[in-house]
């Protein structure tokens, strides 16, 4: 089969990790006979530095049209002094709200060959395997009436029913493919929006009795992530909360540039690593490229039902890691440490030979 896929590498490390899953991309397709047609496109602060939006008319058609997309990463200081709408981010937010993404999956989990990357104690975070399921195009980062006055500013944080119905339909049927339990994390002794959230979610409870759902507060869960990681299975929560307790899952796994992501929605998905463009480092073939190939291995599997090559990537990563390849984020000695292509390298080698 052919799959038309669009790649948008962004800004800062973006390009770096966009080539590296791009190459195993390319692997995948010469072992298994499916054509991969990829068509790269701007957003973020390159496309800003054309001279049109973040997110260029062309981009958004392309992705609109594309059998699944994927992202490196957005963010440039050049633009921090422009109005929210000017910069990369806008970007990525309005092509998420475009692409009708509102299921952001971010599976957080502790290699074996990386038990030591961990800041916690490596007895606390062995074992780790959860997947946040956080709700992407509502609440907060988009909620109206919003504005920055000279003085003053507002943002609007909004929910209805069918918004937290369908995000917390994925985290019930996620969690019965794994250890059928869900926690849902809110903060319903202080927002309306969370009492709304814990009401529908237990509400639905009932339909997955064979998972288990259990209710957090999300300072309480803030805690529990580092005092016990481990005891998560499926960690379900809103766009903002789920925004900051991902880069806190991505510290406790050794690097954020492990993380991969999936967003889905209706149409298309939208793959992209969690970590974000680290300007500091962008170009210097630095750059941990395992988050982008696992988010390329979500691609082939959550986004083109590619069960099989979706797995092979994931399970080359895990051999290129047990082999001792590291990047520097990830090594114990930073003068043994790979570079992002010699990384990609190294997945690529630990791929099954071509036929
Ligand atoms: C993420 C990022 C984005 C977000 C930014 C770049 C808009 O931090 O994907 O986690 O806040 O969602
Ligand atoms: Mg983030």
């Amino acid at each position: 089969m052919t799959f038309s896929i669009v790649v948008l590498p962004g800004d800062g490390i973006g390009p770096d990790v966009t080539a590296a899953a791009v190459r195993v991309l390319e692997a995948v397709g010469r072992r298994s006979g499916h054509a991969f047609k990829v068509e790269s496109h701007a957003i973020g602060g390159a496309a800003l530095a054309t001279g049109s939006g973040p997110l260029p008319d062309n981009t958004r058609d392309a992705c609109l049209a594309a059998d699944a997309v994927f992202l490196g990463a957005v963010g440039d200081p050049a633009w921090d002094a422009e109005p929210p709408t000017r910069r990369p981010e806008a970007g990525l937010l309005a092509l998420r709200k475009a692409m009708g993404v509102y299921a952001n999956l971010r599976p957080a989990r502790v290699y074996r060959a990386l038990a030591e990357a961990t800041p916690l104690k490596p007895s606390i975070a062995a074992g780790v395997d959860m997947v946040i399921v956080r709700e992407l195009t509502g609440g907060l980062y988009f909620g109206q009436p919003r504005e920055e006055q000279s003085d003053a500013a507002f943002n609007t944080m909004r929910y209805d029913r069918r918004e937290v119905e369908r995000i917390a339909r994925h985290a019930f049927t996620i969690a019965r493919t794994r250890q059928k339990r869900v926690l849902s994390v809110d903060k319903a002794n202080v927002l309306e929006t969370s009492r709304l959230w814990r009401r529908v979610v237990t509400e639905m409870a009932p339909a997955y009795p064979d998972v288990t759902l259990e209710h957090m507060y999300v300072d309480a869960a803030a805690m529990a992530l580092v005092r016990d990681p481990a005891s998560i299975d499926v960690l379900l929560t809103e766009n903002l909360f789920g925004d900051i307790l991902s880069d806190e899952a991505g510290a406790i796994c050794g690097s954020l540039g492990l993380l991969p992501s999936a967003s889905l929605g209706d149409g298309a998905g939208l793959f992209e690593p969690v970590h974000g463009s680290a300007p500091t480092i962008a170009g210097r073939d630095i750059a941990n490229p395992i988050g982008a190939i696992a988010s390329m291995a979500m691609l082939l599997r959550e986004g083109l039902g590619l069960l099989e090559e979706g797995n092979s990537v994931d399970a080359a990563i895990e051999r290129a890691l047990a082999d001792g390849a590291r990047t520097v984020d990830i090594a114990d000695d930073p003068g043994q440490a790979i570079g992002t292509k010699a990384m990609t390298d190294a997945v690529l080698a630990a791929l099954s030979p071509e036929p």
